[in-house]
């Protein structure tokens, strides 16, 4: 059974996971920052195992920045990342937002144009670390104008 977990902060379980896939796997070494204790981030477990993780973090009342996303080796091409995905966005929802955006290393931007999500070609693409990153947006709700009624 898959469920799900969010903790405002950073759990030990997400941590794990982070270690393992952006340190061990991918050789980012500045992996945690200060704001990982005051972001909503979300871990799903199959049958009470750690498998996948994201964070999400606002940048104005209508945009969260989706980050941080990582499903263990063993689980992926299974569609946990897609779920993952639809977790974060649904508590964007929950709490007024209605725009995503991601950092997206540029060889997974296909895993999140199968949700969506486009370039934002207005933004250079640029280097964190030794990974090139291309900003890339969803419009989860259409902004809805309040009728004027005069
Ligand atoms: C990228 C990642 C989250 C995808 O997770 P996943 O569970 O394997 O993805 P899904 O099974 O939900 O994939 C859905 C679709 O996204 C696309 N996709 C998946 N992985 C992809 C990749 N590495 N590159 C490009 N497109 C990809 C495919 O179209 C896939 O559909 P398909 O299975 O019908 O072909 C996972 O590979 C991962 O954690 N990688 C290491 C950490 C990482 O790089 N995170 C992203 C940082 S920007």
């Amino acid at each position: 059974m898959v469920s799900e977990k969010f903790t405002f902060g950073m759990s030990e379980d997400a941590k794990r996971i982070r270690e393992e896939v952006f340190v061990e796997e991918q050789g980012f070494q500045y992996e945690f920052e200060d704001k990982d204790s005051k972001l909503w981030t979300l871990v799903l477990y199959l049958d009470g195992t750690p498998i996948s993780t994201g964070r999400i973090e606002p940048l104005d009342p209508e945009t969260y920045q989706i980050g941080r996303i990582a499903v263990r080796k063993a689980f992926r091409h299974n569609k946990v990342g897609t779920y993952t995905m639809k977790y974060l966005m649904n508590k964007i929802l929950s709490l007024g937002g209605r725009i995503a955006v991601v950092h997206a290393q540029v060889d997974k931007m296909g895993f999140y144009e199968s949700l969506g999500f486009k370039e934002d070609r207005e933004c250079p693409r640029y280097y964190e670390e030794h990974v090139e990153h291309s900003i890339m947006k969803k419009v989860l709700k259409k902004s809805v104008k309040p009728k004027l009624k005069y």
